[in-house]
């Protein structure tokens, strides 16, 4: 008898079900209220969010053991705290933002006049426009912006302080048409993009795991006050185990129709949080803001990115322009555009073909091009070494 109700205890724990959702569990741990004391280096708390000054957070990072307590600080507040982060004026130069919206403006206009990109999941078709792995379009059309617009230090501080280093860029750009309506409550991939039936069969520790293997951001590229329909947020409900499965149940959604925030952004702010958040664009109940973000999904390098990237394309375009920027940018600048561009980890590959010299792991893109860049190799050279680089992963 008692061991029957030991094997009951522990399907319930490793097999979540929408059923055994209860929003009374899930209140205890949504409605915790985020103390800035906690949080030592963020400049303010509103609607229960955490509001960073970009520069501040610099300035914590300038030191090796500053740059690890700050890493800390923003890693716990998107895990065990409000699991939703702003970073005001992450990019101060916003000539930066405004010559990428010209290259995703450009972008769009390609897709209506040839009829091509896709249809948007949780959204109405025609409500908005949407690239489809604007990061790979962004480096092909233009390098040098893409150097200084994936060399900004918050988009690589945020990615590292929650995936650690190698993670994978990916992006899409979103552009809601005034009238655009809300998208419906929802948690980012991996298990936020199953229906239940296949929520249902992953174990418990999976749950965890998936909300550890992305981060969802967002880069305003105009002021989005309250009307234009920035994201809807509600904080501290990625702390919800099940919570994959519960926002498939009407009193889940109900309760973040009731309770979700929403913060005006300016242009030039980025938002980061954990892809477990409950979440939705809002409403574009503005006349005429067309209100683009580029949303950063940045993976874990031992996931599986949603996009497809050809990083060895985006490296070989990507290269020429570093050299030039080689007296501009920072070493650490180039370094976070390097993060966002090739391959970081060095795995998987053919070991017979690509055996690991001087260490375990064979050398990797960004490897390849930092010895590139330090050697001043010509740009043929380069990409000669990308193509036979990419034949010996090939089994
Ligand atoms: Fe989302």
């Amino acid at each position: 008898m008692k061991s029957d109700n030991q094997q009951k205890l522990r399907a319930d724990r490793v097999w979540l079900t929408e059923d055994a959702c209860d929003l009374n569990d899930f209140r205890a741990l949504a409605e915790k209220v985020t103390a800035l004391a906690d949080y030592p280096t963020a400049s303010a708390v509103e609607r229960n969010v955490l509001i960073y000054d970009s520069r501040t957070v610099i300035g914590a990072a300038s030191t090796p053991e500053g740059r690890r307590a700050i890493l800390a600080e923003i890693s716990e507040a998107f895990g065990i705290g409000p699991g939703v982060v702003v970073f005001k004026h992450a990019y101060e130069d916003t000539g930066i933002i405004d010559r990428a919206s010209t290259i995703f403006d450009e972008i769009i206009e390609e897709q209506h006049r040839t009829s091509t990109g896709g249809g948007d999941h949780f959204a109405k078709p025609g409500a908005n426009d949407r690239i489809w792995n604007s990061l790979e379009k962004h480096c092909l059309a233009d390098p040098e912006n893409f150097a200084r617009y994936y060399g900004n230090a918050i988009v690589a501080l945020a990615s590292e302080a929650w995936l650690g280093p190698h993670y994978q860029m990916t992006a899409q750009v979103n552009r809601v048409n005034p009238g655009g309506a809300a998208q419906s409550a929802h948690r980012d991939y991996h298990l936020g993009f199953q229906s239940s039936k296949v929520i249902e069969q992953f174990p418990a520790h999976v749950h965890r795991l998936s909300q550890v293997l992305t981060l969802q951001g967002a880069v305003a590229h105009c002021d989005m006050p309250l009307e234009s329909g920035p994201t809807l947020f509600l904080p501290h409900s990625q702390t919800y185990e099940p919570g994959y499965l519960a926002l498939k149940r009407q009193e889940f959604k109900d309760y973040f129709e009731q309770h979700h925030i929403q913060l005006p952004l300016e242009k030039g702010d980025v938002v980061f949080f954990n892809p477990a958040l409950f979440h939705a664009a809002g409403t574009n109940r503005s006349k005429d803001i067309k209100r683009v973000a580029n949303l950063l999904q940045v993976s874990s390098a031992f996931g599986r990115a949603m996009e497809t990237v050809n990083r060895e394309h985006m490296s070989a375009k990507l290269f020429p322009a570093l050299k030039e920027l080689k007296n501009t940018l920072s070493a650490s600048e180039i370094a976070n555009a390097i993060a966002s561009c090739a391959e970081g980890y060095s795995f998987p590959t053919n070991l017979d073909r690509d055996p690991p010299l001087g260490g375990l792991a064979p050398k990797t893109q960004a490897q390849l091009m930092y010895e590139a860049l330090a050697e001043n190799w010509s740009d043929d050279t380069f990409t000669k070494a990308l193509v036979e680089q990419a034949a010996r992963k090939l089994s």
